[in-house]
């Protein structure tokens, strides 16, 4: 039944919503796998195309394994960005400094994996993430989407490591912990509305 936003119910999913943002610094201590298991179950609930369910998870949680993919990941992501015309941010800088993390320390990495050869898998395992950083969001975790680490993870290696079958890629990837701190939302631009057709008045 369609409900006001301001009704309880869609007031709550709306302040999940405006509440998410990315979490860059997490404490040092493990989620449990009850509630890696819950994030996972609240991933399969996003729509998905032609009901294709898609997505298979890897779950990692093993900090050195963390440590070496982020080290994999920094080269290659730095190439990638070589390649592309985007602004140059603090972020991309860090990606030189051997020091650097990809995963910031978050003990959990959650890869979104799918048969690349079905169609519309980039939008399912994005939306599957999406849901799992909404849920965390409404656990009082931090996460934050890694796209950085996706070249890394389809090296043959890594993904031999990982258990990804060799049909399969890494499509989505996101981190979730417990933050060292509440950060507050982003700011957005207000959506741009290109056309807005409604029925012409007489
Ligand atoms: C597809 C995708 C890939 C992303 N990859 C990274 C990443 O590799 N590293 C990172 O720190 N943030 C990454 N982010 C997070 C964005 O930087 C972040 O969502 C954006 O700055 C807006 O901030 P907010 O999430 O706090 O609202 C990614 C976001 C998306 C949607």
């Amino acid at each position: 039944m369609f409900q006001e936003p301001a009704s309880s119910h869609a007031e709550q999913a709306l302040q999940i919503i405006y509440d998410r943002s990315s979490t860059r610094a997490y404490c040092y201590e493990d989620l449990s796998r009850d509630t890696v298991q819950s994030l996972l179950e609240a991933g399969v609930r996003a729509p998905t195309a032609l009901h294709q369910e898609p997505w298979s998870f890897v779950v990692i949680q093993d900090r050195e394994l963390l440590r070496r993919i982020s080290d994999a990941a920094k080269p290659l992501f730095l190439r990638q960005m070589e390649r592309v015309s985007v602004p140059r941010d603090t972020t991309v800088y860090a990606y030189s400094d051997p020091h650097f993390n990809i995963f910031y320390d978050a003990g959990v990495l959650i890869v979104v994996c799918a048969d690349p050869s079905l169609p519309f898998i980039e939008a399912d395992c994005w939306l599957a993430a999406e849901n799992i950083m909404l849920a965390a969001c409404a656990m009082g975790l931090g996460s934050c989407a890694i796209g950085s680490a996706l070249p890394a993870l389809n090296l043959p290696e890594i993904k031999r490591d990982l258990d990804i079958p060799a049909p399969m890629s890494a499509v989505a990837a996101l981190i979730v912990g417990i933050p060292k701190a509440k950060e507050a939302p982003t700011s957005r631009n207000p959506p741009r509305i290109l056309s807005w057709k409604m029925p012409q008045t007489a």
